[in-house]
């Protein structure tokens, strides 16, 4: 299929994050579902950010990518670097941790259309009811322009129902 979107819908939410944080300058910023730690890479490299937490149900997953976390020997050079601490945290966005609690800015990307339709609503809870942030920037993909997700939609929940291809083509669209 070819892609509707260039570049591609993911990568633009990512910037979205990106232009978010350049202007509001949050210190602390929590990734919900941070999945490879994509979007946590991308901030580590934004000075003013003091803690980064990645929390994921799948710590398999967080562990095959997290070592692109670690510092590399020119980020020593930057003055304010060592003030930047990463916490990577396995556990569930349905449940509340008070390590999750304080923080500016929460991103949730491409994260909601994986949970049923119960656990929607404990998310709903946990971030807005309990972690409380100052802000909060939830994505997913758009289903008029996901052909694979019209019925899957109805059904309450995604990822449980696709794979190979077509997973990869909701996360292009
Ligand atoms: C499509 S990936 C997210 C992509 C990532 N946020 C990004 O921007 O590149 C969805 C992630 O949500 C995680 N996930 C699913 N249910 C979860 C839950 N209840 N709590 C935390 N993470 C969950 C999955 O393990 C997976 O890593």
């Amino acid at each position: 299929m070819e892609p509707m979107f260039t570049p591609a819908l993911h990568r633009q939410r990512h910037q979205f994050v990106i232009d978010f944080v350049k202007r509001k300058k949050p210190k602390k910023v929590l990734d919900l579902g941070c999945c490879e730690c994509v979007l946590l890479k991308q901030l580590k490299f934004h000075r003013e950010i003091e803690l980064l937490v990645g929390l994921d149900i799948d710590g398999v997953q967080i562990k095959k990518k997290m070592h692109g976390l670690a510092p590399i020997s020119t980020d020593y050079l930057q003055p304010s670097y060592d003030q930047l601490r990463i916490e990577l945290y396995q556990g569930s966005v349905t449940e509340k941790d008070a390590r999750l609690r304080g923080f500016d800015l929460v991103t949730s990307i491409e994260l909601i259309e994986h949970l049923t339709l119960a656990d929607v609503e404990l998310f709903s809870e946990v971030v807005f009811g309990y972690l409380t942030p100052e802000a909060v920037i939830v994505s997913t993909p758009n289903s008029d322009f996901n052909p694979f997700s019209l019925d899957l939609w109805v059904s309450g929940t995604l990822t449980t129902s696709l794979s190979g291809p077509e997973q990869s083509s909701s996360r292009g669209l």
